[in-house]
């Protein structure tokens, strides 16, 4: 029997398609909405591989809401979650009014779509980007939001956090979950999913996928005089898998009113950390040479994940070097060869 019907928004992407895999094993009935602006359709097969199921797949910008409206009209949803947004920090300052358009004016009608429909539940794929400039790296989600966030794509999800909040009060059985996310890395163990930016990447891993392969000379280290245990930046990587089990805890434990939960495990990694990870996983040298800052860098930056542990008896179970391992098992998949 079907657990519910869930509406993916941002479906076919890199943490949108792993969810709707543990969605549908999970007794999930999904249906998929995307615009393929990062990501390709080809990712539908993948998943009717891993799931024997091929979700209903519509290929929506959420900025169109007549489009959106119309999904909703045969749709029947219990549950929204929505991953759909853009997400590269540096475009985000160069075209601003196309992240605001984007990730706030599209949440805006998907909102407007539940309420027309009569739709109660949302998770929202928010991110530690709205803790901004903290006193101290481990974030708890009762800490102060939105203070020193220095980039539009940072305070989208601030607002829309805002938004969603306002929109609880003046509707009160909204049940709303925002996850915020900290540094997703890794793949589907079975290689089939994975991270596939269409356009040059800005995140760590990507990049180093990239290093690895040849396509990019080296990674640069961007930085090694923060006051961190290596001088270069901590961060708090959270393995995909894990991250969309967070979902499916969050899911069966919906209530009226805004739950806040941080995705990650609490423990801090270091740039150097993963670059030794990722060599020793590999067996092969990732060249790299250290850079300067990167202007909006926090030294440190890592989870306190007891609340999630706490309400939702989710916790991470894999490791970096399990995420290593399943990054090489997608590059691999994707018919790419480490460089010699
Ligand atoms: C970044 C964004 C964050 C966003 C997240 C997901 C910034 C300041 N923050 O997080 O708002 O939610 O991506 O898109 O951009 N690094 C290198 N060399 C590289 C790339 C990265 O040393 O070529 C380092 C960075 O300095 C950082 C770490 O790797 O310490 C992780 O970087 P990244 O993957 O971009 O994530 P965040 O900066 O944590």
């Amino acid at each position: 029997m079907s657990k519910g019907r869930v509406l993916a928004t941002g479906g076919t992407g890199y943490i949108g398609s792993h969810a709707v895999v543990e969605l549908i094993k999970a007794g999930y009935e999904v249906e998929i909405i995307d615009n393929l602006y990062n990501s390709k359709a080809g990712v539908l097969g993948k998943i009717v591989e891993l799931t024997g199921v091929g979700p209903k797949f519509y290929t929506v910008d959420m900025c169109n809401r007549a489009a959106l409206m119309e999904v909703f009209t045969r749709g029947n949803y219990d549950a929204v979650i929505h991953f759909a947004g853009l997400k590269a920090v540096g475009e985000s300052t160069e075209q601003p009014l196309h992240y605001y358009e984007n990730n706030v004016g599209g949440t805006l009608n998907l909102l407007e779509c539940m309420r027309a429909y009569g739709v109660k539940k949302i998770v929202f794929s928010s991110s530690a980007t709205v803790y901004g400039v903290q006193e101290s790296p481990k974030c708890e989600e009762s800490m102060p939001t939105g203070a020193g966030i220095t980039n539009p794509y940072g305070k989208t999800k601030f607002m829309i956090e805002e938004i969603l909040k306002d929109a609880t009060v003046a509707d009160p059985s909204l049940e709303v979950s925002i996850l915020r996310y900290f540094n997703p890395i890794g793949a589907h163990p079975s290689g089939l999913l994975g991270e596939d930016p269409n356009d040059r990447p800005n995140n760590l891993m990507p990049i180093v996928m990239k290093v690895a392969t040849g396509e990019i000379e080296k990674l640069t280290v961007y930085g090694n005089d923060y006051s961190t245990p290596d001088g270069t930046c901590v961060r708090d990587y959270i393995h995909v898998v894990d991250l969309v089990k967070g979902h499916l805890a969050t899911l069966e434990r919906m209530r009226p009113g805004v739950q806040i939960y941080n995705l990650g495990t609490g423990r801090g990694v270091s740039v150097m950390e993963i670059i030794e990870a990722f060599s020793r996983v590999s067996g092969m040298q990732l060249p790299y040479e250290i850079g300067a800052r990167r202007a909006g860098d926090l030294g440190s930056l890592y989870a306190d994940p007891s609340l999630a542990e706490r309400e939702l008896g989710w916790r991470t179970e894999l490791t970096v070097e399990d995420a290593m391992r399943d990054t090489l098992a997608y590059l691999r998949k994707e018919g790419l060869k480490l460089r010699a």
